[in-house]
């Protein structure tokens, strides 16, 4: 196989589902500007992405792409450049058809071509959409193409697979050299699919990707969408605190690439701190790749629905997600035995949303708020080694 480009999942942020095709080099700067001054790339933040919409309708007269000479007056190199210099990376788009989705020229007739422009402009990951026409080629042949024009190149580039799981991509991606695929459709700032308003929820998405986490490992990444995590669009509900959330956490337990898609210039601090949560990224970003599976999913004696997350870590700590699907607040309860870990005396549970460390002898239990999702950190035993519950019979309580 190739060498990985993404031993974990690829970490930035994308113009799309804030500014769609309404971008231009300004955006880009200040956004790679943002990007560290927000501690984001501290965080691990790393691709600058762009999304559709950057191109020139035409190709050159030697076939070659080019920028949108309005909206992208320097050029491409020069804004890689840009993003370079701050020790970022950049990321662009193209399809894998005659056109973007957005009308724009497509790639497919052109692959070394485009991806002989991409590496001479320095781009660093290109995310390939399946739009315009395909003139009958299977998506396999479509992507493979694009894969090996990019392997024939003197650069490194990261391969976005974005065909919207219609074609099964995680059991061909890591074969024509995709490093991520997406799964699903396009994520909108919604909970769930709603009739009058285009695109899926969050635990639309969530239920989709639930099932592919045998998939998923270092280098080979199951993509449920960019994050909509503080996007704020004049047409759609947007999510809650809580529900952003449960968005972070979710992508995180599921090993998602973790691709900002909000204004990252003018952003909350209630938003930036969900998006540089550093024990959560952490969960995210863990080397063992492992996505996180369902393992309960069940209706509480008041009739709502729960369910709990565990992902086993390197070190053999189990994440611990608890989510309340249900619009009322709920307690939702499993154990240290039920998430796979070892038996012991007791166990440290720590809060990944507030940083604190408890103790139990094997419940992990939480009242979670609706829509939300209690996450932890669980490990065998105490953390000074001590047995705590020895301490609670000598009534030492602080
Ligand atoms: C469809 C993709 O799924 C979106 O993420 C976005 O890239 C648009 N195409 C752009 O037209």
């Amino acid at each position: 196989a190739d060498k990985t480009l993404a031993e974990s999942p690829p970490m930035g942020w994308n113009s799309w589902n804030t500014f769609y095709c309404d971008i231009d080099e300004e955006l880009i700067k200040d956004a790679a500007d943002a990007m560290v001054e927000s501690g984001m790339m501290e965080a691990g933040y790393e691709y600058v992405c762009i999304d559709d919409c950057w191109m020139a309708p035409e190709r050159d007269a030697n076939g070659k792409l080019q920028p949108d000479p309005e909206t992208f007056p320097n050029g491409i190199s020069a804004l890689t450049d840009y993003v370079h210099d701050k020790g970022l990376k950049f990321g662009i788009y193209e399809s894998a058809g005659t056109t973007t989705c957005q009308g724009l020229p497509g790639s497919l007739g052109y692959e070394e071509t485009d991806a002989q422009t991409f590496a001479d402009w320095g781009v660093d990951l290109l995310k390939y959409d399946n739009c315009g026409d395909h003139y009958g080629l299977s998506a396999v042949e479509r992507y493979t193409r694009m894969h090996n024009a990019l392997e024939a190149v003197d650069r490194d580039i990261v391969l976005s697979i974005c065909e919207w799981g219609d074609n099964d991509p995680w059991m061909w991606a890591p074969e024509v050299g995709g490093d991520l695929w997406r799964t699903t459709g396009d994520i909108k700032p919604l909970w769930s699919a709603q009739e009058d308003l285009w695109g899926n929820g969050i635990i639309d998405i969530i239920d989709q990707n639930e099932p592919l986490a045998e998939y998923a490992g270092p280098g080979r990444w199951n993509d449920p969408d960019m994050l909509v995590v503080g996007v704020d669009l004049p047409e759609y509900p947007n999510l809650t605190e809580a529900e952003d959330r449960t968005h972070f956490g979710m992508w995180a337990m599921m090993a998602a690439p973790l691709m900002a898609g909000n204004d990252i210039r003018n952003m909350s601090d209630g938003t930036r701190d969900i998006l540089t949560n550093d024990e959560v990224i952490a969960i995210d970003q863990d080397p063992a790749g492992n996505q996180a599976t369902r393992i309960q999913h069940i209706r509480g004696e008041d009739g709502l629905p729960r369910s709990v997350w565990a992902k086993t870590l390197a070190n053999g700590d189990r994440a611990v997600g608890l989510l309340n699907r249900s619009d009322r607040r709920t307690t939702v309860t499993t154990s240290a035995q039920a998430v796979g870990l070892e038996a012991a005396s007791c166990y440290v549970a720590r809060d990944l949303w507030n940083g604190t460390d408890w103790q139990t002898a094997g419940l992990i239990s939480a009242s979670v708020p609706s829509h939300g999702l209690a996450l932890y950190r669980v490990s065998s035993g105490s953390p000074d080694g001590t047995n705590p519950f020895a301490t609670v019979s000598l009534g030492e309580t602080e």
